[in-house]
């Protein structure tokens, strides 16, 4: 069983840094000794059910869905893959830091595209040639070396465009950057790739649909959520307000961590429960 990205001490942070509260403001808020709220998001304490849902409430999370992740009870339902087309998930790492990154295929047409490089450009050349597809686009939801490292090689071994949502950084190593924004789309043979806008982890951060699955690079995480270094306030939005727009059936497929639905996240994420 692959873990969650996020862990119950990761939770806590990000869920701080909405609110704008210092660890000791935390403290202060539930009666506990900032000490052990710094351990707890260390990963070193899990407090007990009463603690995780008091600290729930002053964190506006929902308090049996941050119980279930602190007790590691939850995961998201594997869901049907699209028939319309194939999908490779790679699991690489950058450094320590594990990854996702993409090769998705056109069945009709045998049409590939590279959804992030997962910093491993050589993972990616050496799985599409066991796979006997060449990509002709590489997808980029956004620019952290982990998801756009590498770009130069995938460049040089293919020759073909990158995209990437207008306001990220430009990326070096594409010769053919092309910038999109929301509502854009772009083919993939028989395939309708839709370009969301889904800032605020990164400025100019977007993920791809197709049908009724959607890339969303470091937006939204199984149980928890990107980190906001942009605007929490937008990541916020961007979830509840453009991916969580779609269908329960709705495959999400994060750049880090297991695949989930939006129904799995509205059911379950402490952030997003009794939200959307
Ligand atoms: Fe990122």
């Amino acid at each position: 069983m692959s873990v969650l990205e996020d862990e119950f001490g990761d939770i806590l942070q990000k869920a701080r840094d909405g609110k704008a509260w210092s660890a000791n403001d935390l403290a202060e808020a539930v009666a506990t000794p900032v000490a052990d709220i710094r351990r707890m998001e260390q990963y070193e304490l899990i407090p007990d059910d009463a603690a995780i849902l008091k600290i729930a409430e002053a964190l506006d999370l929902h308090g049996p869905a941050l119980q279930a992740i602190a007790h590691q009870t939850w995961m998201p339902q594997a869901s049907q893959p699209d028939p319309e087309f194939e999908m490779t998930c790679l699991n690489v790492f950058m450094g320590t830091y594990p990854v996702k990154c993409y090769l998705i295929q056109c069945r009709e047409t045998g049409a590939t595209a590279i959804v992030d490089t997962g910093a491993n450009p050589e993972a990616l050349i050496k799985k599409a040639g066991e796979l006997n597809r060449v990509p002709s686009k590489i997808l980029l939801t956004h620019a952290h070396p982990d998801h756009a490292g590498g770009l130069d090689a995938l460049d040089q071994a293919y020759n073909c465009p990158a995209w990437i949502g207008t306001g990220e950084p430009q990326p070096r190593g594409s010769r053919d950057l092309k910038f999109v924004q929301d509502g854009d789309r772009i083919e993939l043979g028989h395939l309708n790739i839709e370009v969301l806008s889904t800032p605020g982890h990164t400025a100019g951060g977007v993920s791809y649909k197709i049908n009724k699955t959607i890339f969303s690079g470091d937006c939204i995480f199984a149980g928890s959520m990107g980190r906001a270094n942009s605007s929490w306030q937008d990541l916020f939005q961007s979830i509840v307000g453009k991916l969580f727009s779609y269908s329960d059936d709705t495959r999400l497929h994060p750049g880090h961590g297991p695949a989930t639905t939006v129904g799995e996240e509205k059911q379950h994420n402490p952030f997003f429960f009794g939200k959307a």
